[in-house]
């Protein structure tokens, strides 16, 4: 597309106003002004408008005919042992064949934490301060070990920290791993339109873009190779999750057994809700279809439901944690089905009408986004298992109070205390499983409860756990 036949496109979409300065740009910044401008399907926007930006903000989510979703419960609350027994030696033998690779998004801006860089290059280990990034490195590389080969590793950045993420790889020796199975894309990009549905502009050559969610990911796989690699690595299934967790247990055999053996295109874990208004997406099926339902669309009086039993009755949260099968991803990223956007309303720094830079106080704008669950309703046979919260979830979303650095570090210390105890360590601790000292696994010791034991009975000379203790 020529200059003028875009600009004229977007005079004849309503959002000429993109270009009002353009007459007065330099010849780089007309030229990143146009990059930008073609970055926008104009037909998308117009739709999201009609859609999502001229309703109230809460009317997208259709909650009819919503019920709790059925899951695989784990053995010691009545799960059949025999099923997950096989489940976990199926998918120890696909991990041992190279067909799982491991995936995690990182493209999101970690606002709420506080924290101005990469949300993986922030220090979450109790003793060592280890990233994020450095925790599912080692978890990463232990597994190769134990399965007999690499495994491979891609992460989803954006715009906004693409660049830092891989400098931080690299500055760190990419942590033991091979730099050729580590492959790092952005995310796609959307555009924030303001409350009237005008595209808003963050500089005068600039348009206001952010990170089109993490349900992004899906075509972005498909459009960056990485879905071509998988294939031609023999990989089947990927590994989904979120970098803000550094508890997840991302390999997972007894999960990528159920995964196989219900031959689901997509499967994700539970947990059950700690409480009511526990700020987690809940699975629910709708006219047989499943379904991730979240938190803020979900009103509070369902939310605090019980059955007969007196159990919450719509209990299986969702901790973002999914396996998803290579052709699906690839369906989901070329054919007919395709995610709906969610509408996000938020403050926008944005020029106004007069090219003046301005910081709202409230709202102004709003971003579209997707989300992965939302491609739950198009897998065949989708499957969701329990898992235990304290093996597979503590995330680090805010700076203090709940899903905190400090919170995580605690839940943390907890996993160590219990598989060291499990094998005799005898580390004191208090009744919530808290040591009265900080001391650290490191994922090359053990990042299971399993791969814990083996060091730990290979080792001649037991570690002495004490304050500061790292077992290496
Ligand atoms: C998310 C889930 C919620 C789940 C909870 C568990 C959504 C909408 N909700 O909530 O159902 O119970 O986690 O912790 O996802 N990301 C990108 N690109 C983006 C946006 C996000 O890669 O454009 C990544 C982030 O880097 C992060 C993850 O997605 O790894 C989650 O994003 P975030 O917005 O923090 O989700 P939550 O609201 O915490």
């Amino acid at each position: 597309m020529t200059p003028h036949t875009l600009i004229t496109a977007f005079q004849q979409a309503g959002q000429g106003h993109v270009f009002a300065h353009f007459e007065h740009l330099s010849a780089s910044q007309q030229a990143e002004l146009l990059a930008d401008a073609a970055e926008v399907d104009l037909a998308e926007i117009a739709e999201l408008n009609r859609t999502l930006v001229q309703k109230s903000a809460a009317a997208g989510v259709d909650l009819s005919d919503l019920e709790p979703a059925p899951y695989e419960a784990l053995p010691k609350n009545g799960g059949d042992a025999a099923a997950w027994a096989e489940a976990k030696r199926l998918g120890e033998e696909a991990l041992k064949a190279g067909r799982v690779a491991a995936f995690v998004v990182a493209g999101g801006q970690g606002t709420r934490l506080g924290y101005d860089g990469p949300k993986g290059t922030y220090p979450v280990t109790p003793v060592l301060k280890k990233t994020l990034f450095q925790v599912f490195a080692e978890k990463l590389l232990a597994a190769g070990r134990r399965y007999g080969r690499p495994l491979h590793w891609f992460i989803m950045t954006s715009h906004i920290n693409h660049a830092a993420t891989e400098a931080f790889f690299r500055a760190h020796g990419f942590f033991g791993l091979a730099e050729s199975h580590v492959h790092f894309f952005r995310q796609g990009r959307m555009p924030a339109v303001g409350l009237d549905g005008k595209i808003l502009l963050e500089d005068k050559h600039r348009i206001a873009m952010s990170p089109d969610g993490h349900g992004g990911s899906l075509r972005a796989l498909d459009r960056s190779g990485a879905v071509a690699l998988m294939e031609r690595e023999g990989i089947d299934i990927l590994s989904y999750f979120q970098v803000d967790n550094p508890l997840v247990r991302f390999i997972d055999p007894a999960f990528v057994g159920w995964h196989l053996k219900t031959r689901s295109e997509m499967s994700s874990k539970m947990v059950p809700k700690a409480y009511a208004g526990e700020k987690v997406g809940h699975f629910c099926t709708q006219r047989g279809k499943t379904v991730v339902i979240e938190y803020s669309d979900l009103p509070k009086e369902r939310q605090e439901e019980k059955d007969a039993a007196g159990k919450l009755r719509f209990i299986a949260g969702s901790i973002a944690i999914h396996l998803l099968d290579r052709s699906f991803i690839r369906r989901m990223a070329t054919g007919a089905d395709a995610l709906p956007f969610h509408r996000a309303d938020k403050k926008i720094p944005c020029l106004d009408a007069a090219g003046n830079l301005v910081k709202p106080e409230k709202p102004n704008g709003v971003k579209f986004e997707l989300f992965v669950f939302d491609a739950l309703p198009f897998a065949k046979n989708p499957v969701v298992i329990e898992t235990d919260r304290a093996d597979d979830f503590s995330p680090v979303k805010n700076a203090e109070g709940l899903d905190s650095p400090k919170t995580c570090a605690e839940d943390q210390m907890r996993q160590f205390v219990r598989w060291a105890n499990a094998n005799g360590a005898g580390v004191p601790a208090d009744s919530t499983g808290l040591p009265p000292f900080a001391f650290e696994v490191s994922p090359l010791f053990g990042y299971d409860e399993d791969s814990f034991a083996a060091s730990w009975s290979a080792s001649a000379a037991k570690p002495s756990i004490s304050a500061g203790a790292v077992l290496k």
